[in-house]
């Protein structure tokens, strides 16, 4: 979720306000991915970089968390939702860690949809918390590292348990990953829009979904060995 800021600087607003519209966003997104049928969900709100960003603002984004967290959770239960949270949650204030884990309790057995929270989270250090992992299990003796294959790495990821993505989308035209689900994304259809987040809505996020239909996913394979499997 990219251009909270360049929306609102374009507009003579503050940054946070940006921010706000972006919650907006938000709360349509997932309203429109249930009412589709999509199961799994993940949204990029807060990566390990932008614990750099000014105070100020970083105290905002919290705050604006938490309204999401405590504004939508009634709305979750009625409509199925599931809320995880990935990420270094232990870098969060503790009111905020204190309001996730509450969600994330209350909606567990929630079957609708999934929405997933990457917040203070970062690709490498999950693979590093990773490979650290495993690293210990064989220095225990309890894994040999002919044992470690595709499907334990993805297991001993934060997004354990969770498809591997089949789009991602990215708003305000940046066309690069920035430290999101690396492992995650081999496969992944990529959708880029100008559109910035502030502005991207059911309509936005229906086009980018018509794109991905006209996709062709070949997983390495040929046209013609995709045909004959079908
Ligand atoms: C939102 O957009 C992303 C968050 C960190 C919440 P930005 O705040 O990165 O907006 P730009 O890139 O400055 O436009
Ligand atoms: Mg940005």
């Amino acid at each position: 979720m990219d251009g909270n800021g360049r929306w609102a600087t374009q507009r003579g607003f503050s940054r946070v306000q940006g921010h706000r519209r972006g919650k907006d966003s938000v709360k349509e997104i997932v309203e429109t991915a249930r009412e589709l049928g999509i199961e799994f969900l993940t949204l990029y709100a807060f990566s390990t970089e932008n614990w750099e960003r000014p105070e100020r603002e970083v105290d905002a984004l919290m705050r604006l968390l938490r309204h999401y967290l405590r504004s939508e959770v009634n709305k979750m239960m009625r409509h199925g939702i599931r809320l995880r949270a990935i990420g270094n949650l232990r870098r969060l204030p503790r009111e905020v860690l204190s309001d996730i884990r509450a969600v994330e309790q209350r909606t567990r057995a929630n079957e609708g949809m999934t929405v997933q929270l990457a917040v203070s989270y970062g690709s490498r250090e999950e693979l590093v918390t990773a490979v650290r992992r495993l690293a210990r299990k064989v220095r225990d003796g309890v894994l040999a590292p002919e044992d470690i294959d595709e499907t334990l790495v993805s297991d001993s990821l934060m997004t354990a348990g969770i498809p591997d993505p089949d789009l991602l989308i990215r708003t305000s035209g940046e066309m690069r990953l920035s430290n999101f689900l690396l492992w995650q994304v081999a496969y992944t259809e990529l959708y880029v829009t100008d559109v910035l987040w502030p502005d991207f809505r059911r309509p936005q996020f229906l086009e980018a979904l018509d794109d991905y239909k006209r996709r062709e996913r070949r997983f390495g394979k040929t046209a013609e060995q995709l045909g004959q499997e079908v």
